[in-house]
């Protein structure tokens, strides 16, 4: 059972903000040391990260913080022992230079990389997404302090103004550009084969899979979703887009896809898609989990079955920019009213414990800066 230790300075005495002196608070962590999370006052953020400085409104809570917080995955900046949580961020401009884009009351997300130092070659092109020298940084993961704090900066270059009639559901904005980049290389991919692919399985019905599906609606795919529960509020989702449902197996699902997005992370799954994909189909592997399962499969099956229908497998990590830009279109024509249902909870900052507790009827879960 995770213990939390509510507000604790940066020395780790326990702490008592009054909301009359309440300055930048942020939400930290060691890695993998549970105990230590908590929300601190910080110092103003400095202008090394960046000209715009943004009030931050939510970020949204995934399995990567779930995993830094429990089991160690993600590094504090060098000399640091704490890390700011949140790589999902949503914020409004406070104040930005004339010539950055943005203005005061802009709705505004940060990018979550920045490319390696070097850089490698993809970095150097905006295609730190495809960082071949692992040296990259991400905010809030790796090696840089996150947007999970009352304000923070960025650089204008490193952030996305989104449609102000989003509002909140702008916190989908990082997960959307994740599913963007994971159909936009499928779609890459798959044009190596010239005919006309209509249907597409999406493999997992969070947040991660519901966005995927509705990218695949909005790109006019016959999308199925499979998950393994049917309770709570994933079929509806799935069917107010326009998708069909599936629960259980899936060599239950009757349809052979075209494309498939695979969002669970549930490595087993991986072996069984091929067993169902039809010929010259894409798979694309979109998401992780910390479990490391060993199971017995028919490799050499798998292996003939993948040779003799050309089927292309391969995995796909964050975003660069142009993801961004395509999330934030993706989101502006979606419908608002489904965007809102996909984020099932709210929690304020000061009780952030209650945000990295799963229940079951959770779709997106945000931690809600301004409380
Ligand atoms: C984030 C990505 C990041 C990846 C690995 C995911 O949760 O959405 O932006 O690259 O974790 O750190």
């Amino acid at each position: 059972m995770m213990c939390i230790h509510k507000r604790r300075d940066v020395e780790g005495r326990a702490e008592h903000v009054s909301d009359a002196r309440r300055g930048v608070r942020a939400l930290s962590v060691v890695p993998g040391k549970p105990d230590t999370a908590g929300v601190h006052d910080q110092p103003d953020p400095s202008d090394d990260e960046g000209s715009v400085l943004v009030q931050g409104l939510l970020v949204g809570v995934c399995g990567t913080d779930i995993e830094i917080i429990n089991e160690g995955y993600g590094w504090s900046p060098p000399g640091q022992d704490r890390l700011v949580l949140g790589h999902e961020s949503l914020g409004q401009v406070l104040d930005a230079p004339a010539d950055s884009g943005f203005a005061a009351g802009d709705l505004i997300a940060g990018i979550v990389r920045r490319p390696d130092p070097l850089p490698c070659e993809p970095c150097s092109m905006g295609q730190w997404d495809f960082c071949r020298n692992g040296n990259y940084t991400e905010r809030g993961i790796k090696e840089r302090n996150g947007y999970a704090a009352t304000h923070w900066r960025v650089e204008p270059e490193f952030a996305i103004k989104l449609d102000a009639r989003l509002g909140d559901v702008g916190v989908l904005m990082e997960p959307t550009t994740v599913v963007s980049k994971a159909w936009e290389q499928s779609e890459l991919i798959a044009s190596r084969v010239p005919f006309h692919r209509k249907t597409a399985l999406i493999t997992g019905a969070g947040p991660i899979g519901l966005l995927a599906a509705l990218l695949g609606v909005q790109r006019g795919y016959e999308v199925h979703v499979l998950d393994r529960v049917d309770s709570g509020p994933k079929p509806a989702l799935v069917r107010g887009l326009g998708a069909t449902f599936h629960a259980g197996e899936v060599s239950d699902i009757g349809v052979r896809p075209d494309i498939v997005i695979e969002c669970t992370g549930y490595g087993p799954l991986v072996f069984e898609l091929a067993g169902v994909a039809a010929n010259d189909a894409v798979i694309c592997l979109a998401g992780i989990s910390g479990a490391s399962r060993e199971v017995a499969a028919r490799l050499d099956r798998i292996n003939k079955q993948m040779v003799l229908d050309n089927i292309v497998l391969f995995g796909s990590v964050n975003a660069a920019k142009r993801h961004y830009e395509q999330a934030a279109a993706a989101l502006a024509k979606a419908d608002f009213d489904w965007l809102g249902k996909l984020v099932t909870r709210k929690v304020p900052l000061s009780s952030f414990e209650d945000a990295l507790v799963r229940r079951d009827d959770d779709v997106k879960v945000a931690i809600d800066l301004r409380k």
